[in-house]
């Protein structure tokens, strides 16, 4: 089996809201999908890296990494998880996938290691996440609180996430409800299969919103060892 990465670049960042697609924002001069993408390229076991981008996407190509032999682009779709397939569908359905947010540059070569080392040793898809820490609220649509929810047990889901490429592809395809998927996870939970935790650090955001960038800054200047 070779491992392939796929990294969803379609998103518009919409609520980060800059004039561009966040992933070409700039953070220690160097675009924040080349921030994400870097581990991927670098590790040897990773022989493709497939980022899927927009169609009028105007940013991408003009950047060194686009010329790196290991990356190949497709055109994703009007949700991250139709971005997804486009890429998955011009992999071995034998090929391990790990499937990880372009808008998520603080990935560590470190995460993505202990993330593989568990599915081949469980031989089952698995995700990085990392555990939540506050008391978590339950409230109703008027923001009144209707309960704690139990904290123990409770994480963030973060990427990459890892799988065999045919339980990915089948479980996405099955699906009745697209508007669930919000992650690759999620599509095997949904046709009951099991997926397990590799603990990851939590500072692997996802930039989402304009405050991130900063955080993100910060955790980039500190390098892996951070
Ligand atoms: N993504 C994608 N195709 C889509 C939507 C999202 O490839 N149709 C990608 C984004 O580019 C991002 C990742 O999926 O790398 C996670 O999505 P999100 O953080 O929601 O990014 P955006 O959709 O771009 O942001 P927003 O929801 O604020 O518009
Ligand atoms: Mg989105």
């Amino acid at each position: 089996r070779q491992l392939v990465a796929v990294i969803p670049a379609a998103g518009i960042g919409k609520r980060v809201g800059a004039t561009i697609p966040k992933q070409y924002l700039s953070i220690l001069n160097k675009t924040i999908i080349e921030h994400s993408l870097a581990p991927f390229l670098d590790l040897p076991e990773i022989k493709r890296v497939i980022v899927s981008l927009a169609e009028n996407d105007q940013w991408f190509a003009s950047l060194p990494v686009a010329k790196h032999p290991k990356i190949e682009t497709v055109v994703g779709g009007a949700e991250r998880v139709d971005s997804v397939l486009a890429a998955l569908n011009k992999i071995d359905s034998d090929d391990y996938v790990l499937v990880h947010d372009a808008a998520r540059p603080c990935i560590t070569s470190g995460d993505i290691n202990k993330l593989i080392h568990n599915v081949k040793a469980h031989q089952q898809g698995a995700i990085l996440a990392s555990k939540v820490r506050d008391t978590m609220k339950r409230s109703d649509a008027s923001n009144s609180i209707l309960n704690t929810v139990e904290r123990d047990n409770l994480w963030h889901a973060l990427t990459p996430q890892m799988f065999i490429n045919q339980s990915l592809m089948n479980a996405i395809k099955e699906n009745k409800q697209p508007e669930k998927v919000t992650d690759e996870a999620s599509a095997l939970e949904m046709s009951g299969l099991p997926v397990n935790i590799v603990e990851g650090r939590s500072d692997n955001l996802k930039v989402t919103r304009e405050e991130d960038l900063k955080l993100a800054a910060f955790y980039l200047s500190q390098g892996e060892i951070r």
